[in-house]
């Protein structure tokens, strides 16, 4: 097989063609944006939509599993601009839920990537990493003793510490453990050293295989997990970039014709000097337009998906003031993207119109202010380093925030190019002060970790089940579910209907969900495939596709559901069911909050 060959497509196709004929199950890729997991605001990984079933529920396509998930990484978005980092990618990701483990995890890693009949890469220019060991988790012989004995020598194989190889939790508790990275030199010209130096940028990470074995309790210890999982995640930019002999990924068909409507925007300027600012452009406005392309797309707004949203947006917009690129020309980048996206994201072409639509409209709103901002930016700069301080106060960079739609990110940025700090501290107080809602805390909600977050959503997912049915029984037998969003604290739910509830009807619908909680109904779990659930009169999502074999919850004989889980084992574990809020979330469209107290 030509390795020029291997593009975007074929190299999912192959990905999932391997692993398919080692016995895994296609998984549909989950949103961008997370149903009812309130640790992060994005899919950061493909495990996020599995936790729970890294935690133990039995999955409905059995135990091995095998993706292609894409993701937002917002961590590393100060490293965007080198050869290999982005804030979207996607991630090709081959599961064991408590099946299989090391030895066939690493070699069938080594057989798709060496093997002429998969990637065919080259195996002497692999390296891998394994964990060291520490006083939490002893040192990963295993995992270096079976890439040995498939070929990679001693030299090849660097023992690193928890920093750089150990995955998770993805919050302070839960599923995790030591993992084992896959590094390619990515240069065809000069051969790779014998030794291998992680540090050594011309060694591309390009797969990580997570050997989850471990829980971190709230204690801080490591206690071995029941059930041993592997979760193997390989980059696709970066691996299409290797195959095809770059070396780096905006020059790959992940990004050519996105680059490329750039360099026609700036038209005459010089970029090779600004190749940073190129980069990012790239990089933001694809993110954005894969999260405006996303089934449960957000839209520009001061907090959580809304607010990266913007942030990405704004900081292309700046970048391509830099390249002298002045109006409309988000959506120009966002053809680009669809363009290279739409056979296998075809939503994103159907979407295109709200997708340009909500970035246009972005464009002109900091189109409106940029300016005079960068302006006032200029002279509060100038003021403090003639006072020669070197922290930018506070109130000037929520003036920037305020007033001119700067976000807090973009004027660290801007003061950082003239080498000063910005007072953040005093800023998210007096953000604190303006906004109810304030950012920092929504990030704090989450510290607890996934366990015990998980626990309490999984107690208002099953509350969610229940409420639906309720509305139906109370209020109108055609209510049906259009949208649903849970965090740790309280239960979101959508549903169609044209006015608001009276108090007496809510009180009517929090009455009925306590009687089915305190009438303490068994909540069963059922497989079938999606058209017998909905024979059987399960609720199912309008639109939803749904795999070969679906989860069916039932409870008691009250309400039955298409659903992923997990739930609690019966309803009498939930406690007193409020409803704290009940307003409008789109014509037509009710939308009910409420808590477990
Ligand atoms: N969770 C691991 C990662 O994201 C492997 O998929 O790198």
């Amino acid at each position: 097989m030509m390795q020029e060959k291997i593009g975007l497509r074929k190299l999912r196709k192959l990905y999932v063609a391997f692993f398919e004929s080692k016995g895994h199950k296609r998984l549909e890729p989950a949103s961008l944006i997370p149903e009812n997991d309130p640790s992060v605001l994005f899919t950061t990984a493909g495990m996020h939509p599995l936790v729970p079933f890294l935690l133990g529920e039995p999955h409905p396509l059995g135990k091995r599993l095998v993706d292609v998930q894409k993701c937002i990484r917002t961590g590393d978005i100060d490293r965007v601009g080198n050869e290999t980092h982005l804030t979207f990618f996607e991630m090709l990701g081959n599961w064991s839920l408590g099946d299989y483990f090391k030895k066939e995890s690493i070699s069938w890693s080594w057989e798709f990537l060496t093997d002429k009949e998969w990637l065919g890469l080259d195996p002497e220019r692999i390296a891998v990493s394994v964990f060291a060991g520490d006083s939490d988790a002893p040192r990963d012989s295993e995992a270096a003793g079976i890439w040995h004995r498939l070929g990679v020598p001693a030299g090849r194989i660097a023992y690193l510490s928890k920093e750089d190889n150990w995955w998770g939790p993805a919050g302070e508790t839960g599923p995790c453990g030591p993992d084992s990275e896959i590094f390619y030199w990515k240069l065809d010209y000069e051969k790779p050293p014998a030794v291998f130096d992680p540090k050594n940028e011309n060694w591309v990470e390009i797969w990580n295989n997570v050997f989850m074995q471990y829980n971190k309790t709230r204690e801080g210890r490591y206690v071995p997990l029941k059930q041993k999982n592997v979760d193997t995640g390989m980059g696709v930019e970066r691996v299409v970039m290797v195959l095809q002999g770059k070396t780096n990924v905006f020059e790959t068909e992940a990004f050519e014709p996105i680059i490329r409507a750039i360099n026609d925007l700036a038209g005459s300027a010089d970029l090779k000097d600004n190749e940073f600012a190129v980069r990012v452009i790239a990089d933001h406005l694809k993110a954005a337009t894969f999260i405006l392309g996303d089934e449960r797309a957000v839209t520009p707004s001061n907090v959580d998906q809304g607010y990266i949203l913007r942030r990405f947006i704004r900081r292309a917009i700046r970048y391509g003031r830099m390249l002298g690129i002045k109006d409309g020309f988000c959506t120009k980048i966002a053809d680009a993207a669809i363009g290279i996206y739409k056979d296998d994201y075809p939503l994103m072409k159907q979407k295109s119109k709200f997708i340009k639509e909500q970035l246009r409209i972005e464009e002109e709103r900091f189109n409106r202010t940029i300016e005079k901002g960068l302006n006032e930016f200029g002279k509060v700069a100038g003021k403090t380093i003639s006072k020669e301080l070197k922290e930018l106060p506070a109130d000037a960079a929520f003036l920037l925030f305020q007033s001119y739609g700067f976000p807090i990110e973009m004027t660290v940025e801007l003061a950082k190019e003239k080498g000063l700090s910005v007072d953040k501290k005093g800023f998210e107080g007096l953000y604190r002060k303006h906004q109810e809602i304030s950012r920092k805390g929504a990030e704090q909600k989450f510290k607890g970790g996934l366990s015990d977050e998980s626990e309490k959503t999984t107690r208002l997912h099953t509350a969610t089940h229940i409420l639906n049915e309720a509305l139906r029984k109370v209020i109108d037998p055609e209510i049906r579910q259009k949208g649903s969003n849970i965090n740790s604290e309280r239960l979101r739910f959508d549903f169609n209907f044209e006015r608001k509830l009276t108090g007496e009807e809510i009180k009517r619908v929090e009455d009925e969900v306590n009687r089915v909680i305190s009438l303490d109904l068994p909540v069963e779990r059922l497989e079938m495939s999606p058209e017998e659930a909905v024979e059987k009169g399960a609720q199912s999502e309008f639109g939803a596709s749904y795999p070969s074999k679906v989860f069916v919850y039932k409870t008691g004989g009250y309400s039955m559901e298409i659903c992923m889980g997990p739930h609690v084992k019966s309803t009498g574990e939930l406690g007193r069911f409020r409803i704290i809020k009940e307003e409008s979330s789109a014509a037509g469209v009710r939308r009910i909050k409420a808590v477990l107290e």
